[in-house]
C-alpha cells in the first residue's frame, strides 16, 4: 500500500470500533478451513515497498500467474447433458504480485475479477495456465500439499450471506481455522491469540462470546479479517472488501488493512469495481475487461496517464475534487453494455465499445499486454498513437450483443 492514509471520508482512525448501525451485512470468509496439520511457519514476510515500476527480481515476487484461464461450461439438455459453449470468465491473464505490495484489480461487474481471485486460490479450478506461489507451482498440488498452501492464501469476501455462520460465536469462528491448520495449541495460548487477533482488528475481548448478528457491518468485516489472519497467511485476496459498507466505515476498514499490512508484511490482491477505493490503497493496479487484463501500471502512473481506452473511460467517470481539473478532463461515456463473456468479440475485446477503434487490427487481432515504458503495460494496438494524439476519438454505434445462449 502507499504510505498515504485513506482520508476520503475524513472518518476517524481504526482504533475505535466503528458504530455503523446500518443494515448492510458484510462478512468475510476464509478458505481452506478443512485443513489438518500443515506448516506453521511463515505468516510474516518482510514487507517491501514495491511501488516502483521496475521489473521485480524473483525473490521479490510472491505470486506469478501465467496464462490463467477459467472457462465455465454451459450445459444444455436434461436427459443427455451436453456442453453448448463456454463462459470465458477469465481468458489468459499474466500477472505478478510482489511481496508486501497491494495489487488492485478493477473493472466493471462481470468482467471476471472474482473468478480470477478464486482461480488463483483454486477455489475454482482453472481450466488453463498456472499459478506459482512463493516458488511452488500450486496448480498441480493435491491433498495435503494443497491444503497447506491454502493456509498461506486467504480470502476476504463481500458476500454477506455465505460469510459468517450466524450460529457460531466469534470465538468458534476464529478457532475453527486455527484448529484446522494445527495452530490451536492449548487453551491458554489460544485464548491469548484470540484476544490478540481481536485487538489487532480493533475489537474488544468481549466480542469473543458474541454472534455475528450482534455486530455492525464494519465490525463484521473486522471479524472476517481476524478470521483470515488467524491462520497467519502471506497473501490475502480481498474481494470487494468494503463495497457493501457505509462510506465512513469504508475508510476505517481500508486503514485497518493498511496497518495490518505494514505490521505483518502481508501481500494483498484487492478487488474492487470502484477505482476510487483501489487508488488509495494500491501500489499497482490491473484493469480487467471481459476476462483479460487490458492495462497494468503503478497506481500513480495509471492515474496520471491512463493509456488504454477502457481505462480512460473508467477514470473519466471518477469525480475529481479539484474543479479546474474536472473541467479539463475529457469525459468518455461508453456506449453499449459489456458483451457476454460467452461470446466475446473477436480481436480486441473492447472494439465494440472503443471510441478509438481503427479499421485494421482492432476487430481481427487480439492485442497482447505489452510494456510501453517504465513497466506500464497496455493491451491496445494503437496505444502509442493515441498517446501522441495521432488518432482521434469518434462516436461509437452501439452494437447488438448476443444474448447468453
Ligand atoms: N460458476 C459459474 N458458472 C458459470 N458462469 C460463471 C460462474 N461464476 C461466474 N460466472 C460468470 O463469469 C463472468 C465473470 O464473473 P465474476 O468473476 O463474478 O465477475 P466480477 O467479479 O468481475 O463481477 C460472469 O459472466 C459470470 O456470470
Ligand atoms: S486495440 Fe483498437 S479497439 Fe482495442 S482498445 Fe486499442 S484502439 Fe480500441
Ligand atoms: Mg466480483
Amino acid at each position: 500500500m502507499t504510505d498515504e492514509t485513506v482520508t476520503t471520508t475524513g472518518a476517524p482512525g481504526t482504533d475505535a470500533v466503528d458504530t455503523d448501525a446500518g443494515a448492510e451485512t458484510v462478512g468475510a470468509e476464509t478458505v481452506g478451513a478443512d485443513v489438518a496439520g500443515g506448516d506453521v511457519a511463515g505468516g510474516e514476510v518482510a514487507g517491501t515497498s514495491a511501488a516502483d515500476d521496475g521489473a521485480a527480481g524473483e525473490d521479490d515476487v510472491l505470486v506469478t500467474v501465467e496464462g490463467i484461464e477459467v472457462h465455465f461450461p454451459i450445459k444444455r439438455g436434461i436427459v443427455l447433458e451436453r456442453t453448448a459453449g463456454y463462459v470465458y470468465a477469465v481468458d489468459g491473464i499474466d500477472l505478478t504480485i510482489r511481496r508486501g505490495e497491494t495489487y488492485g484489480l478493477v473493472g466493471e461487474s462481470g468482467c471476471g475479477k472474482t473468478t480470477l481471485g478464486r482461480g488463483l486460490l483454486r477455489l475454482v479450478e482453472p481450466t488453463g495456465g498456472r499459478v506459482v506461489f512463493d516458488g511452488t507451482d500450486v496448480s498441480t498440488l493435491k491433498g495435503e500439499a494443497l491444503r497447506t498452501s491454502r493456509r498461506r492464501m486467504q480470502m476476504i469476501f463481500q458476500d454477506p450471506l455465505s460469510s459468517l455462520d450466524p450460529r457460531q460465536s466469534v470465538e468458534s469462528i476464529l478457532v475453527e481455522g486455527m484448529r484446522a491448520h494445527g495452530l490451536d495449541k492449548g487453551k491458554q495460548s489460544t485464548r491469548a491469540r484470540l484476544v490478540e487477533l481481536l485487538d489487532s482488528v480493533g475489537l474488544p475481548e468481549s466480542a469473543l462470546h458474541k454472534y455475528p448478528h450482534e455486530f455492525s457491518g464494519g465490525q463484521r468485516q473486522r471479524i472476517g479479517i481476524a478470521r483470515a489472519l488467524a491462520v497467519e497467511p502471506d497473501l490475502i485476496v480481498a474481494d470487494e472488501p468494503v463495497s457493501a459498507l457505509d462510506v465512513s466505515v469504508q475508510a476505517q476498514v481500508l486503514n485497518l488493512l493498511e496497518q495490518l499490512q505494514q505490521r505483518l508484511g502481508l501481500t494483498y490482491l484487492v478487488i474492487a469495481h470502484d477505482l476510487a477505493v483501489v487508488r488509495h490503497i494500491s501500489d499497482r493496479i490491473g484493469v480487467m475487461y471481459l476476462g483479460s487484463l487490458v492495462e497494468e501500471a503503478s497506481s500513480d502512473s495509471m492515474y496520471a496517464e491512463p493509456m488504454h481506452p477502457y481505462t480512460k473511460a473508467l477514470l473519466s467517470a471518477v469525480p475529481v475534487p479539484d474543479p479546474t481539473v474536472e473541467d479539463d478532463r475529457e469525459q468518455i461515456l461508453l456506449t453499449g453494455d459489456l458483451p457476454s463473456p460467452a461470446h466475446p468479440p473477436t480481436g480486441c475485446r473492447f472494439h465494440t465499445r472503443c471510441p478509438w477503434k481503427q479499421d485494421t487490427l482492432c476487430d481481427t487481432d487480439r492485442p497482447e499486454l505489452r510494456d510501453i515504458g517504465g513497466g506500464h503495460r497496455v493491451a491496445c494496438h494503437y496505444a502509442e498513437d493515441i498517446r501522441a494524439g495521432e488518432i482521434g476519438r469518434h462516436e461509437v454505434e452501439p452494437e447488438l450483443v448476443h444474448p447468453d445462449t
